[in-house]
């Protein structure tokens, strides 16, 4: 299954994450980058309202693969504004396998997950798995076999 890892990281969490899946399935990975930074209030009040920011150039077109990897943290319960902006900008979804992949510094990702699934299910997605990492997971190290467990879904 050709999989195109997108993820949105602010402080690197995500990215330390995404990247040990990346090298662990072959897989292409994009980084989702929005043009402008924001105070921390902003980001969760803009988060909270399920709005958009600007993003950089980058890979937004599935045509070449079967699945996207979406991978990002949760900011005020919800998705960072640059992803929804990503979800939008995205291209020959219809058919596509999506997992999602988040990070919190405590826990509540529900909220989240569906909205990601929400908006790429209309787009004709379909939701095959999904990976929370808690801010316990990254502490204690429990990230990892969580994390090789999840690998297993993209080897097929
Ligand atoms: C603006 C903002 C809002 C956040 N809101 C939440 C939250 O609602 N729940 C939670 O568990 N963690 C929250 N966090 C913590 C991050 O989700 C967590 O630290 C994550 O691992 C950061 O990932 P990153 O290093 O890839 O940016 C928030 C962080 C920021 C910057």
């Amino acid at each position: 299954m050709k999989t195109l890892i997108a993820c949105y990281s602010y402080t690197g969490n995500t990215m330390v994450i995404a990247q040990k899946i990346n090298e662990a399935i072959d897989s292409d990975l994009t980084r989702i980058q929005p043009v402008k930074d924001r105070w921390y209030m902003i980001k969760a009040i803009h988060a909270y309202l399920e709005k958009k920011w600007p993003i950089e150039d980058c890979i937004k077109d599935l045509y070449e693969y079967d699945c996207l990897l979406l991978c990002c943290p949760i900011w005020a319960g919800r998705a960072p504004p640059g992803v929804n902006q990503y979800l939008e900008e995205l291209q020959n979804v219809k058919g596509k396998k999506l997992a999602v992949m988040v990070t919190m510094g405590g826990n509540g990702n529900e909220i989240a997950t569906r909205q990601i699934k929400t908006a790429l299910e209309v787009k004709g997605m379909e939701l095959i798995a999904r990976l929370k990492i808690t801010g316990n997971d990254q502490k204690s190290g429990a990230w990892v076999a969580k994390t090789e467990e999840f690998c297993q879904i993209f080897m097929k």
